[in-house]
């Protein structure tokens, strides 16, 4: 694979572009004094202490360089920084006894690849709980790589720049959702914003990342936003062979095979691979599971309530294979409990409707038919996408401390 980011640096040795920079620096210093002269010394200006600083992503290797990061919500140290404050605490859940706070760390867990992994007291019965104890309607996603992801949110794109409703369209709107859902932490937005106001240390840190220390929901979403999209997971076995740093096993490289290939596998068109280093296409397929889609079959939430088109019944996001050993339960509903489970069934247990998608090239056997060996194979590349440095990755742990502490 090429290296598609390349960093240009360029010195300016062109003499005329000298000579301009040099009258242009003449000509600022001319300006400012006037402009400092003109100030009136006996009303000194409040100082400006709005005055972020820009927080660059690296992109990694082989990595798309276009990047989700809306106009009116550009990346800082500051905003990041608080961000990551407000996604740990259990006070966003505007409740101030310790005994029932919630906060999105609850369910979005570093360890598990910000999912919340099945031995976690919310998670009961195949699915998260909120605060109340209301069930989510789907299982978890993982927080991870979510700054290249245009094309929609949660398992059915509902959260996406095409919904017609300006509430509904990024990471941002995902925050105020969680605070009101009743599956999650069941409060109200005034009550939320009331609370991390009151708590010393916060409004500060608002003034830093936002230029105003009143806190609003709107830049409470903003700096979780920001947080969530430095959750970047680009170190595992397989990213380090293919920056040649390591050499894959015979049984990873034969499941790499597998995985990009059509009469192997098969599962690159829709989980991406070589050439996608994301491992998803970000997109919304029916994958054979099911049969049924209506009646009592029907699931409100899947791809067909977005869109209205009848293809995309029983369609769910592609999700990323990435750390997918860390997310178990597999699927939005959670039918598998194994990534073994998952693999038994694209390969013999493929159903098959009117809506499957095209791309399920294997339906007509039932499945990939692979052997017991070959299965090995590609468990063993896919559990080469696992990056134990980004579970592990201090900057986006639980803070030491909260502002007030
Ligand atoms: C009760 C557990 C729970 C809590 C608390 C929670 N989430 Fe989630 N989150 C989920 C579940 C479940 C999904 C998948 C929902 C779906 O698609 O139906 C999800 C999905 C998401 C997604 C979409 C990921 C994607 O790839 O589309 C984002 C972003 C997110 N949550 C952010 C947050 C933020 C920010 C908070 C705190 C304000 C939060 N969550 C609190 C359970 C939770
Ligand atoms: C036609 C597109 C398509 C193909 C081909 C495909 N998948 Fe999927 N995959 C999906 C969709 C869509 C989902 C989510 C479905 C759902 O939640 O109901 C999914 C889910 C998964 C999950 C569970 C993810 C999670 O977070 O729960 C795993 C693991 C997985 N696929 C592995 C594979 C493997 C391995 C192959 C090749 C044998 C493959 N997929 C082929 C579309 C596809």
């Amino acid at each position: 694979m090429k290296k598609v980011n390349v960093i240009l640096e360029r010195t300016h040795n062109n003499s005329i572009m000298n000579k301009f920079a040099t009258y242009y620096i003449l000509m600022l210093s001319v300006l400012f004094f006037f402009t400092a002269c003109k100030k009136d010394d006996d009303k000194p200006q409040a100082p400006d202490t709005f005055n972020p600083t820009p927080y660059i992503i690296e992109i990694p290797y082989a990595f798309p360089s276009n990047m989700n990061i809306p106009d009116d919500n550009p990346m800082t140290v500051e905003g990041v920084k608080l961000g990551r404050y407000l996604f740990y605490d259990g006070r966003m859940s505007g409740r101030t006894h310790p005994d029932s706070l919630m906060s999105c760390a609850t369910c979005h867990l570093q360890e598990n690849s910000f999912e919340c992994g099945v031995n976690h007291p919310v998670y009961i019965g195949g699915f998260t709980h909120g605060i109340c104890g209301k069930p989510t309607p789907h299982v978890m996603l993982p927080l991870i790589n979510l700054v290249w992801n245009s094309s929609g949110y949660l398992w059915n794109g509902f959260i996406s720049s095409e919904n017609p409703l300006p509430q509904y369209r990024n990471i941002e709107d995902l925050v105020w959702m969680g605070i009101v859902a009743e599956h999650e932490m069941f409060s109200d937005t005034n009550t939320a914003k009331q609370t991390i106001q009151n708590i010393p240390g916060y409004p500060e840190l608002f003034k830093k990342a936002f230029g105003s220390d009143v806190v609003t929901v709107k830049n409470m979403s903003r700096a979780i936003a920001q947080f969530i999209r430095t959750l970047i997971t680009s170190d595992s076995k397989f990213d380090k062979y293919m920056k040649g740093e390591v050499q894959l096993s015979q049984s990873e490289l034969n499941g790499f095979v597998l995985f990009t290939t059509e009469e192997g596998a098969d599962c690159f068109h829709c989980h991406g691979g070589y050439g996608n280093p994301l491992f998803t296409t970000h997109l919304f397929y029916n994958n054979g599971k099911d049969s049924l889609f209506t009646g009592e079959f029907e699931d409100p939430r899947d791809r067909y309530h977005v869109t209205y088109d009848p293809m995309d019944l029983g369609a769910y996001k592609a999700t990323t294979l990435r750390n997918i050993i860390y997310t178990a339960p597999y699927m939005h509903d959670g039918r598998f409990a194994t990534l073994d489970e998952v693999l038994e069934f694209y390969n013999e247990d493929l159903v098959w409707s009117p809506y499957i998608n095209p791309l399920m090239h294997h339906i007509a056997d039932g499945g990939t038919l692979l052997t017991p060996n070959e299965l090995s194979d590609l468990k063993a590349f896919i559990m080469s996408l696992t990056d134990t440095a980004f579970i592990n990755n201090p900057d986006f742990a639980k803070p030491d401390k909260f502002p007030d502490e």
